[in-house]
């Protein structure tokens, strides 16, 4: 069981894993036996998965700035009550989690957790050369909007809520945010691409890895513009501001386990 554990694997994977093994103990090559045998296991593969999930306790979740719905999405799959909020359109296929709004007056409810995946294009390092046109020179208005971006960040790291995780990726120092707690990458939660991704978090565990790939491809194209030029550097995947900002499913599923079962944990 704690091997299972240790690779992130959930409760109900571990158990479909140990009924297997304990089903197919005895098989003796008999092939009567092996068909009995095969056909108990898919039927309570079948139960097992058409079970409910339903938790100890139900966590009211706010997913804020989340079009994709990835991270509401994963906290419904463990049957949590989360939300997705965003001033877009949902684009996960659930409009009836998406709170179609503004996020500032929701941050006024009380809430178990709040992920916040606040705006970064004026505060990202990839934004480097358009911060700095010319070496040296810093754009006041890029420098203005990137001012702006921090002050909306940190209403999500003032929070008055005891469990919250702010997702972004690395900043250029002049923005001036604060010290992020913990630095991700995809392919740490089985997701081929690298891609660094900070976490600012309260009351929260640092996410713990789940399945570490060796071979992964950079997400986004190299900001330097080399690769156009002949000079090497990355094409990268992702070639729009969406699915460049798109939170990675391995990712969302690891925030859910792992958050939802430490806060049940210590709230008990
Ligand atoms: C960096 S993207 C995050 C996308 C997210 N990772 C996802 O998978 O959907 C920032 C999002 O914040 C949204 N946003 C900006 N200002 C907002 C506000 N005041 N209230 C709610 N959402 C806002 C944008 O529309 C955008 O979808």
């Amino acid at each position: 069981m704690l091997e299972g554990k240790k690779k992130g694997m959930t409760d109900r994977e571990i158990i479909k894993g140990e009924l297997k093994r304990r089903i197919f103990e005895d098989y003796s090559g008999d092939g009567e036996k092996d068909a009995i045998a095969q056909g108990t296991c898919a039927g309570l593969m079948w139960f097992i998965d058409s079970m409910p999930k339903t938790p100890k306790k139900r966590l009211r979740v706010l997913v804020a700035c989340e079009e994709s719905q990835t991270v509401c999405k994963a906290f419904r799959e463990l049957g949590h009550e989360a939300y997705s909020c965003d001033i877009e359109d949902c684009s996960g296929g659930h409009p009836e989690w998406h709170l179609k709004q503004d996020v500032l007056p929701l941050l006024k409810i009380e809430w178990d957790l709040i992920i916040a995946h606040p705006p970064c294009t004026y505060m990202s390092k990839a934004g480097a050369r358009w911060m700095y046109p010319k070496a040296g020179e810093l754009s006041q208005e890029r420098f203005r909007k990137s001012q702006e971006a921090k002050e909306f960040f940190l209403k999500f790291y003032n929070l008055d809520c005891k469990h919250v995780a702010i997702e972004n990726p690395v900043p250029l120092k002049v923005v001036g945010l604060p010290k992020p707690t913990q630095k991700i990458q995809p392919y740490e939660f089985g997701e081929p691409y690298s891609k660094a991704t900070l976490l600012w978090l309260k009351g929260l565990p640092n996410l713990v890895a789940t399945n570490v790939l060796d071979n992964h491809v950079p997400w986004m194209p190299s900001n330097t513009g080399g690769f156009s030029r002949g000079q090497g550097g990355s094409r990268g995947i992702a070639h729009d501001q969406r699915t460049a900002s798109k939170t990675f499913e391995g990712i969302a599923k690891a925030m859910a386990e792992q958050w939802s079962n430490y806060i049940l944990e210590v709230e008990k």
